[in-house]
């Protein structure tokens, strides 16, 4: 089915994206070729990069658009199954038989759910509609790199543009390249797993004691703190990298094709002794490896990045996969490198595979034209700021609360904005609240927790009292979109807080003699500029520009702060305590912000202070119920 190119199908089209069993399961809504709805399934099971069938996710987006699961026209997923299985069998084979054990240890996982994962998929979908498996709409497979790639153009604001895809692994590609056009993406060329700079870069987020597929922000936070020592050794002798970017990894130094690690004794060797203990003390040496790997990475992604330009000759790049989370990258990749403009798909992960499986079919299979929305600039992309998610009514919002006994009072907008401006002059910590959650890893202003970045203390009150991590991790910026310039070595809009720049040379404070002899994580009680809480050691910033289009309501408190105070600026940070998946309803929000220090909470219109809530008797403490990230 499906009309020919240039014509628009007259029957509304719903097409269901899937992302799951890896990690980092979603669902999203593409209907008549327009992103409706995406959430990740943690948000609703409260489980961390839950990897599970995504359940909750599914219902949500459907009921968004008030439809039943049968009434679909196809359900996309992201990945395809078959093609990941070959590769595990014969990389298991290849290199037996010192991979047998890891093999005999992944089969069973592999044989009940991957391998039958059509079968099993099917079956979960039949169940959630209450209907036989042969009564489901059409179930479609796309490519993990081609939906990588199409939740990176589709969506992006371009006509045209280079699409480079970086990731820990796929089926088999680790890294393509793509050139997108109107309403098609066709592959260039890849490099094949286990030459991963995904994995690569999750080897030293395991050497240095963090988590696999989610620590990888930490030891990205860390690297400032770091001399970049280690970087000529692992150019040395753990990978080959060409010129053009591309590069071979000599795998004796790693262990994931083998064993149920990253890395072996001989990478010990090299980096003196064996990796960090998780939670074990941070030492200059796990700093110095972040520097190292970071300066890494990003020569690598630049050089691929100039390569695929020379290659077609685009003024526009979009980026997406695991990678593109890097930021520190990104910022290099738009101020040296040689595009014009990037473009990165918020959820640039796993999750964002579903909205890319699902523009497959409208694209691709259905040969469907692609539209622009009409506006100019950053708000021109497809992706509606990434506000994708639940929103919540004024009645629902009462009933929680109502429900959890919290005591509050509704404000009018102007109230709520001038208040909450004055009580984060104050030095409060808040809660924020409000309209549809975000899609994608980071929080942008939908649900976060708030504060005033000219304050000294704001830093180390928001990671100890509020989000109970660790102390060397910095604060990202929101900023009027209108005022990024003023405050940051950056022109461009940067909505989804995916790039890092340089803040002003005129905010950063000067440095005494002694100062500038600290080490390491010493130099985070510096007070470096004129926003300590979002400067981070070596003067970066994590920029959200805020949009009026996207986000009025957020853009219309920055605007409440900035006439109270001259600064365009906000401290942004998820809402949520470390190891709990950011917020999702009003309940969720309540028992965060009353499990820590938040002073207050803000829920659309309604006004929470701390200081006038019931005692709270909460017998599963936080610690307990969220696993450690
Ligand atoms: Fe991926």
């Amino acid at each position: 089915m499906g009309g020919g190119r240039g014509t628009i199908a007259t029957k509304a089209s719903n097409i269901l994206g899937v992302s799951a069993y890896y990690h980092d399961s979603a669902a999203a809504l593409l209907k008549d070729g327009e992103l409706v709805a995406a959430a990740q399934e943690e948000r609703f099971s409260r489980k961390k990069h839950d990897a599970r069938f995504p359940g909750n996710a599914i219902r949500y987006c459907l009921e968004t658009e008030n439809l039943r699961l049968t009434e679909l026209d196809r359900i996309v997923f992201y990945d395809k199954p078959l093609l990941k299985f070959e590769r595990l069998l014969e990389t298991y084979l290849s290199f037996a038989p010192s991979g047998f054990r890891s093999f005999v240890a992944a089969m069973p996982i592999w044989l009940k759910e991957k391998l039958y994962l059509k079968t099993v998929l099917k079956n979960e979908l039949a169940q959630l509609a209450d209907c036989k498996p042969k009564d489901l709409p059409p179930l479609l497979f796309a490519e993990h790199h081609q939906s990588h790639a199409a939740s990176a153009f589709f969506f992006s604001p371009f006509e045209r543009a280079a699409v480079l895809c970086l990731d820990g692994v796929g089926e088999w590609a680790t890294t393509s390249t793509w050139l997108g056009s109107g309403s098609d993406v066709e592959p260039l060329w890849e490099i094949d797993f286990p030459h991963s700079l995904g994995l690569l870069y999750s080897a030293f987020t395991y050497f240095t004691g963090f988590k696999v597929n989610s620590g990888e922000y930490k030891l990205m936070g860390l690297a400032p703190y770091g001399e970049p020592k280690y970087a000529d050794l692992i150019l040395d002798k753990l990978l080959d990298l060409k010129d053009d970017g591309t590069f071979r990894l000599d795998m004796q130094y790693f262990n994931y094709c083998t064993g149920l690690t990253m890395t072996n004794a001989r990478f010990d060797a090299l980096f003196g002794g064996p990796p960090r203990k998780p939670e074990g003390e941070l030492t200059q040496r796990e700093m110095d490896i972040a520097a190292s790997i970071q300066v890494v990475t990003e020569e690598i992604v630049l050089r691929l990045a100039r390569t695929l330009h020379e290659e077609t000759g685009e003024k526009n790049l979009c980026l997406a996969g695991g990678v593109a989370l890097n930021c520190v990258a990104n910022g290099r990749v738009l101020r040296e490198g040689p595009y014009d403009n990037i473009w990165i798909q918020p959820a640039a992960g796993d999750a964002g595979g579903a909205v890319g499986a699902a523009a497959v079919a409208w694209h691709d299979y259905d040969e469907q034209p692609r539209r622009r929305n009409g506006n100019d600039g950053a708000v021109a992309d497809r992706m509606h700021g990434s506000y994708l998610g639940p929103r919540f009514a004024p009645e629902q919002i009462r009933a929680e609360l109502d429900a959890m006994g919290a005591k509050y009072s509704v404000l009018d907008d102007d109230a709520l904005f001038s208040t909450t401006a004055q009580q984060l002059a104050d030095e409060n910590v808040i809660g924020w609240f409000q309209g549809r959650m975000e899609f994608g890893p980071r929080a942008l202003g939908g649900r976060s927790i708030i504060g005033d970045p000219r304050s000294a203390k704001m830093q180390s009150v928001m990671n100890l009292k509020i989000k109970y991590r660790e102390s060397f991790r910095p604060f990202a910026p929101s900023v009027l979109s209108e005022r990024v310039s003023d405050y940051f070595e950056q022109e461009a809009p940067s909505p989804y807080m995916l790039i890092v720049a340089p803040v002003r040379e005129e905010l950063r404070l000067d440095l005494t003699d002694e100062q500038q002899q600290l080490f390491g994580i010493e130099r985070l009680k510096l007070k470096r500029s004129e926003l300590p809480a979002i400067t981070h050691v070596d003067y970066s910033a994590r920029v959200q520009t805020v949009h009026e289009e996207t986000n009025p309501r957020y853009h219309a408190l920055l605007k409440a702060f900035e006439e109270r105070t001259g600064c365009g600026v906000l401290v942004n940070t998820s809402f949520n305590v470390r190891g709990e998946p950011i917020v999702c309803t009003p309940t969720d929000a309540y028992r965060c912000f009353m499990r820590t220090e938040m002073d207050y909470l803000i829920v659309e219109n309604f006004f929470l202070d701390k200081r006038e809530q019931p005692a709270w008797d909460d017998d599963t403490s936080w610690q307990d119920e969220f696993e450690l990230d």
